[in-house]
């Protein structure tokens, strides 16, 4: 009796110890590992300028200590007037041609906030020697591209203090997004194909576009064609029209029943694989699926086949 306590004792000091130990370093750091960040640390990597200002050194410089500064370190890419040299970005213009089909982003039509100009250059430009502008000269550089989109006046000056005062004409249309979130529960089993999933409305400018499977009725009003072909038409018309009706390209016409006499010679499978996977024979190229890729196999399948069949 008195040997077992002899050894239950130490063994309720040790887990005693060693338990308290751990609670201990437990408040250190998670797992007891680790020291915290020093200050100095902290600022290597707190490099971030929020469009409020804040993070930004203090500093100043003016449209015109920027002309200068930009002539030389920024124009030889950027253009004198932002305007871009040859295939550089372009840093200035472009107002209103965001609705435009090729719309010009630039630093005045498209930017929320002068914060990220500042920042940009800060920590980019020169394209060739980032970081080696002074703060003062990132003001008065930023101040220039901002009068180059006409934001600011030839007199401004930039400071830490009024950069966050600075309005930029795109603002406004950047906002949170507001589309409604689904509400749909994920399924984890037993779960529809996917395949067998249908866009039954499609959002306009988020769904892409889905042709609409023909109805029945057609079948019978446009009888001279098989039912393969008749499903084959509306892809026809929406990938491979452009260049099958005219000839474009050195595309065969569907009209031109001697050419495409002599192409399904090869067999109709054979022309099929040319469709999907692209060919380039005599007369120039088919791009696979015409172009476009979101065509299933069988899409493709039945244009041919209205292809063939079409007058
Ligand atoms: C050697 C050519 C070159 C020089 C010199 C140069 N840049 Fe750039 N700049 C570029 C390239 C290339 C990009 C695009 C980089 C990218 O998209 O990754 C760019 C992008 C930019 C952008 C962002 C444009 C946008 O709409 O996305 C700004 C702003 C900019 N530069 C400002 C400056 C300023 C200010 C200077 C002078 C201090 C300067 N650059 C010097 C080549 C250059
Ligand atoms: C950008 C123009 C273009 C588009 C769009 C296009 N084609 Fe073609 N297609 C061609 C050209 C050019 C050829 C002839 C290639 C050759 O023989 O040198 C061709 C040839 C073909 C052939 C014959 C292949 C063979 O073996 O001779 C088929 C079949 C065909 N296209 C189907 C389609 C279908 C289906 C679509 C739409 C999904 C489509 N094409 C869209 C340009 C196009």
């Amino acid at each position: 009796m008195y040997n077992l306590n002899k050894f239950f004792i130490p063994l309720a000091v040790f887990l005693l110890v060693t338990f308290s130990s751990f609670a201990i370093a437990e408040k250190i750091g998670h797992y007891g590992v680790g020291k915290t960040a020093s200050e100095q640390q902290i600022k290597g990597w707190d490099i971030d300028i929020r469009p409020d200002g804040k993070g930004l050194p203090k500093g100043q410089g003016s449209v015109t200590q920027g002309e200068p500064l930009y002539e030389a370190k920024c124009a030889s890419c950027h253009g004198s007037f932002g305007e871009g040299q040859g295939r550089w970005p372009i840093l200035a213009g472009g107002e209103d041609s965001l609705t435009e089909e090729r719309p010009e982003k630039t630093v005045g039509s498209f930017w929320p906030y002068a914060s990220t100009l500042w920042d940009y250059i800060n920590r980019a430009m020169p394209y060739t020697a980032p970081k080696s502008l002074t703060p003062d000269e990132v003001y008065a550089i930023s101040a220039y591209v901002l009068y180059l989109n006409e934001i600011v006046e030839d007199d401004f000056v930039l400071t830490d203090s009024n950069l966050a005062s600075v309005k930029m004409p795109n603002e406004e249309n950047f906002y949170i997004d507001d589309r409604p979130d689904s509400t749909n529960t994920r399924c984890m089993k037993n779960c529809k194909n996917p395949a067998d999933i249908e866009v039954v409305q499609p959002l306009a400018g988020i769904t892409p576009e889905q042709e609409k499977a023909p109805v029945k009725e057609k079948a019978k009003s446009t009888s001279s064609l098989s039912e393969l072909a008749i499903q084959g038409k509306a892809t026809y018309q929406s990938s491979c029209f452009v260049c099958h009706s005219s000839g474009v390209a050195g595309a065969p016409k569907v009209s031109d029943k001697d050419d495409w006499n002599k192409r399904i010679e090869k067999g109709f499978d054979q022309v099929v694989t040319h469709a999907i996977d692209g060919y380039s024979g005599n007369t120039g190229i088919m791009p696979p699926k015409g172009g476009n890729l979101s065509l299933s196999d069988e899409q493709v399948t039945n244009a041919v086949h209205y292809m063939l069949e079409a007058k």
